[in-house]
């Protein structure tokens, strides 16, 4: 199967792999392309080192929804201000329950709110939350490196972390309403049983949903995006395995940076640069060798990087042809 074919009848598209070799750049060059096809498109950074902002030459960062063009939409979360909010909102709660916020709670606040756990909560969180609402033909997910892929994408043990994760925060938050009553010398109002169990069922059927569409062979498609470089072989190699453990299995893999070979009987063409050629050329053979059926496209080195709406119309063309 062609990377078009699989695009086109996918609803929900991801693209992995590690760091710097084209995840960003694929995804806005496939959002481009199915906008241009009448499609009503978003495509999504959840990678903290999100750069659709480069890739799209305006100013996404925490701006929510933005139209870049008719049918296509891109999103770039600020992931650290969702966690401030979150973490503004207990504040607030505490201090609507007891009127005042003693030292040790804020301290506490501020150091929950700083695990990493908590901004890869809130970037999973808008993903579903976009998803739900339910407004567009593709979404595209330029994912996060692939150690967070990996642990993003496994729905069935994921379930489970944030079923923990919420029995946690309710332990958490009677831990908090204990300090609290204890240096306020105050009564509580109690933690509200039927809400959290309200609210962790609501939280599981936004899993149950989001476990269908990344689950479901038949809407998803899941892309690792290689280079012709040894560590890059490497790493998709373990991702393979690692991907397999959780029962998924990549619908492809796109090789990109790839230098046109024919560059090789161009007598202009420097010794150097050839040598670095052939060097691809003999790792394009490893990828064949141990990858085969999986490789759906091969996608050239552009003479600059793929950025702004005309580079990344010229490399849809190139692409999706
Ligand atoms: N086919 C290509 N030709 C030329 N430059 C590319 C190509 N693909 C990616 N790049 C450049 O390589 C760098 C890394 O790509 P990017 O898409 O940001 O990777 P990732 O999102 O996986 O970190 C960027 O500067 C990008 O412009
Ligand atoms: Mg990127």
């Amino acid at each position: 199967m062609f990377l078009k074919e699989i695009v086109e009848s996918h609803k929900y598209l991801l693209f992995a792999g590690k760091g710097g070799l084209g995840k960003t750049t694929l995804s806005a060059t496939t959002a481009r392309y199915l906008a241009s096809r009448g499609k009503k498109v978003i495509v999504f950074s959840t990678d903290p080192q999100a750069s659709l902002t480069d890739v799209f030459e305006r100013d996404l960062f925490g701006k929510g929804e933005v139209e870049l063009a008719g049918n296509l939409y891109a999103l770039e979360i600020d992931a650290d201000r969702v966690v401030s909010e979150y973490q503004a909102d207990v504040r607030k709660k505490i201090l609507d329950m007891y009127g005042s916020v003693p030292e040790e709670i804020e301290d506490y606040i501020k150091s929950a709110s700083a695990q990493p756990a908590m901004s890869e909560s809130a970037t999973f969180d808008s993903m579903i939350e976009l998803i739900m609402a339910g407004r567009y033909d593709y979404y595209i997910f330029d994912m996060m490196p692939h150690g967070h892929a990996i642990r993003f994408l496994s729905m069935a043990s994921l379930l489970d972390t944030w079923i923990n994760k919420v029995v946690d925060i309710r332990k958490d938050s009677q831990e908090v309403d204990e300090r609290v009553r204890r240096m306020s010398g105050k009564k509580t109002h109690g933690t509200e049983e039927t809400g959290i169990l309200g609210e962790l069922q609501d939280i599981k059927n936004r899993l149950d949903f989001m476990a269908k569409i990344i689950g479901g062979g038949d809407t998803t498609a899941l892309f690792y995006v290689v280079i012709p470089e040894q560590m890059a072989i490497m790493d998709t190699e373990t991702a393979i395995a690692e991907f397999k453990k959780f029962g998924i299995e990549l619908s492809g893999i796109i090789v990109n940076q790839v230098y046109p070979r024919e560059l090789l009987s161009d007598p202009d063409v420097p010794e150097f640069l050839k040598s670095r050629i052939r060097m691809q050329q003999s790792n394009m053979e490893i990828i064949h060798r141990k990858f085969a059926d999986k490789i759906v496209a091969e996608v050239r080195m552009m003479d600059r990087e793929p950025k702004g709406f005309a580079m990344l119309e010229k490399t849809a063309n190139m692409v999706y042809g």
